[in-house]
């Protein structure tokens, strides 16, 4: 049970201390993402090589910068992070646009199953809520991340969207949305 633990947004303050271990923590969980956050779409990932891979984890990593993050740290250790962004429009779910989009959230792998992800979610409803209002909280998975799913499901998010496999045979690209209002 995790107990001296702090969740805060990444700013210019704190930056200098936890970017290098966000990008360590995105190198660890690169493959869990399917497709692979390095590879640009799941075909063109074994034509990659490991140079070629670590620019485009850098190129994600940039883009994540570019949002706005949220850590979770212990003892110097970064447990898990979420990136996400406000007032976001999604063109094929008008009806819960603009959003607040999380675009990604990993936990570090010494430290799953402890509540990492759910308090990290629960930070999104409520101080992030609060600072960055907005109807919905919105993320979007792959439809065999069975962990993730049965989280969303137990905070009360909805499916709202599925893209038939649009991750390779047989995996969708799944949306769920949290009402806020
Ligand atoms: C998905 C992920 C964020 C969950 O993080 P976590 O901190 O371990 O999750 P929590 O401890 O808050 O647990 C959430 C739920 O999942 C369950 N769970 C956690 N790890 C599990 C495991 N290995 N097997 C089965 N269930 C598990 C927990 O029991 C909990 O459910 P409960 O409340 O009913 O007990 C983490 O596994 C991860 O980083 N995965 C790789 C990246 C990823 O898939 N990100 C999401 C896509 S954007």
């Amino acid at each position: 049970m995790l107990q001296n633990f702090t969740i805060e947004f990444m700013s210019e303050t704190n930056v200098k201390n936890i970017k290098d271990k966000l990008r360590d923590l995105l190198s660890v969980v690169d493959y869990e993402f399917v497709p692979s956050l390095s590879s640009r779409d799941g075909t063109t990932q074994t034509a990659l090589s490991s140079s070629e891979k670590t620019l485009e984890l850098d190129s994600y990593f940039k883009g994540m910068m570019e949002q706005i993050n949220i850590v979770m740290l212990s003892n110097d250790n970064l447990l898990g992070f979420v990136s996400f962004r406000h007032n976001h429009m999604l063109d094929s779910l008008e009806g819960y646009s603009p959003c607040t989009y999380l675009s990604t959230i990993a936990v570090n792998p010494r430290f799953r199953g402890g509540k990492v992800a759910t308090k990290l979610y629960s930070f999104m409803m409520n101080e992030v809520a609060a600072k960055y209002p907005s109807n919905y909280l919105l993320t979007r998975t792959w439809s065999t991340n069975e962990i993730h799913i049965k989280l969303l499901k137990n905070l009360g998010f909805q499916l709202v969207k599925t893209v038939e496999n649009q991750r390779g045979g047989g995996i969708d690209t799944v949306y769920y949305a949290f009402n806020q209002r």
